[in-house]
């Protein structure tokens, strides 16, 4: 009997979640990803700290090059600014020596509701990555998934730039996604899961399985898109569990911890599949095209997507403070 890990490849690109090298070599995944506290933890470790020094120097020496990118009064902040970014591509750099496919950047939350500055990131990002001779089709630009952010995104896939539209919690964002054509959302599954039992003590022990509201969320998101022929690919991620991995089987990618990649290596269980576009379990109407007042209305309407969604800009961001201060303290 092929363990769990193994069924569930057969139906679903399993991707790993983490950056920490020694675990991509192990895991082997197609995709990875990068974020500023990934970046932060990075370069902590010894054998990249050069990267920092590295990135400083280069910020030092060529802000005038990029100089349309940054617009504060201040040189200083310029400098620091592309400091960031320069790290933030380098780990990027590290990052695809392992994996095959692509590696997903994170646009700076702070700009999560201008779209123009988002569009703007994303050409330094692919710039940077194209000069050190990596091209487009090996990254993924990653867009909170405000109403700016999916329109960022719709501008940027014209350009063959995709993107990875993420802190997705909300029907209303994922329907937005798929009418703006961006290549690939990741909802998040067990963050869902940690609001519903916030909000609802006394119905959590009744979160489990097919009835747990991430995997309700996704699994509806999921049908959706089979259902209307939608190209852009749902990648399910943060899972508090791996029934709630098993319950999402089919989709069309999932990014899993090591840890609970460990436990369906180990399971021996077998595992059905849920999600089938062949067998989609439940159908709807195909929505008009939203204007912004109707994804602002239709977003609004689930309390748990806009808390979520919310939280997610400010942690993100609180990390690309983190960096920020980090690298300033070594400039
Ligand atoms: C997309 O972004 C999410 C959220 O940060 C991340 O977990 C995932 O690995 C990314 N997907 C890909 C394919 O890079
Ligand atoms: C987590 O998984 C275990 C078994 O894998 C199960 O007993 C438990 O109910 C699950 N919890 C949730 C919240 O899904």
């Amino acid at each position: 009997m092929p363990s769990e890990l193994e069924q569930l490849k057969k139906f679903t690109i399993v991707v790993a979640d983490t950056a920490d090298f020694g675990l991509l070599a192990q895991y082997k995944p197609e995709d990875a990803t990068t974020n500023p506290s990934l970046v932060l933890a990075g370069s902590q470790l010894p054998q990249y700290a050069h990267l920092m020094t590295e990135a400083i120097e280069f910020a030092k020496a060529h802000i005038g090059k990029y100089a349309k990118f940054y617009n504060s009064e201040k040189h200083e902040e310029n400098v620091l600014a592309l400091a960031v970014d320069k790290l933030t591509v380098s780990f990027g750099l590290e990052i695809l020596k392992v994996v095959p496919g692509r590696v997903s950047t994170e646009v700076d939350a702070k700009l999560s509701f201008d779209k123009e500055k988002m569009i703007q990131k994303a050409h330094l990002l692919i710039q940077l990555y194209e000069e050190a001779g990596i091209k487009r089709d090996r990254i993924y630009i990653k867009l909170a998934s405000t109403w700016e952010g999916i329109q960022a995104g719709r501008e940027l896939e014209k350009e063959h730039i995709c993107c990875n539209l993420t802190l997705l919690f909300s029907f209303a964002q994922a329907v937005a996604c798929a009418q703006a054509h961006v290549s690939l959302i990741s909802p998040f599954v067990g963050r869902i899961l940690d609001w519903y039992k916030k909000a609802e003590p006394a119905k959590a022990d009744s979160f489990v399985g097919a009835a747990d509201p991430g995997v309700i969320s996704v699994t509806k998101i999921y049908n959706y898109y089979k259902q209307h022929g939608y190209k852009t690919i749902v990648m399910g991620a943060s899972f508090r569990n791996v029934t709630e991995i098993t319950e999402l089987a089919g989709c069309d990618k999932l990014t899993i911890s090591p840890a609970l990649l460990g436990e369906l290596a180990k399971g021996e269980g077998t595992l059905s599949r849920k999600l089938d576009p062949a067998h989609l379990t439940q159908k709807s109407a195909k929505l008009p095209e939203l204007s912004q007042a109707d994804f602002l209305f239709m977003h609004n309407e689930e309390a748990m997507a806009v808390e979520k969604l919310a939280e997610g800009i400010r942690n993100f961001h609180k990390d690309t403070v983190k960096l920020e201060a980090a690298i300033k303290e070594k400039m």
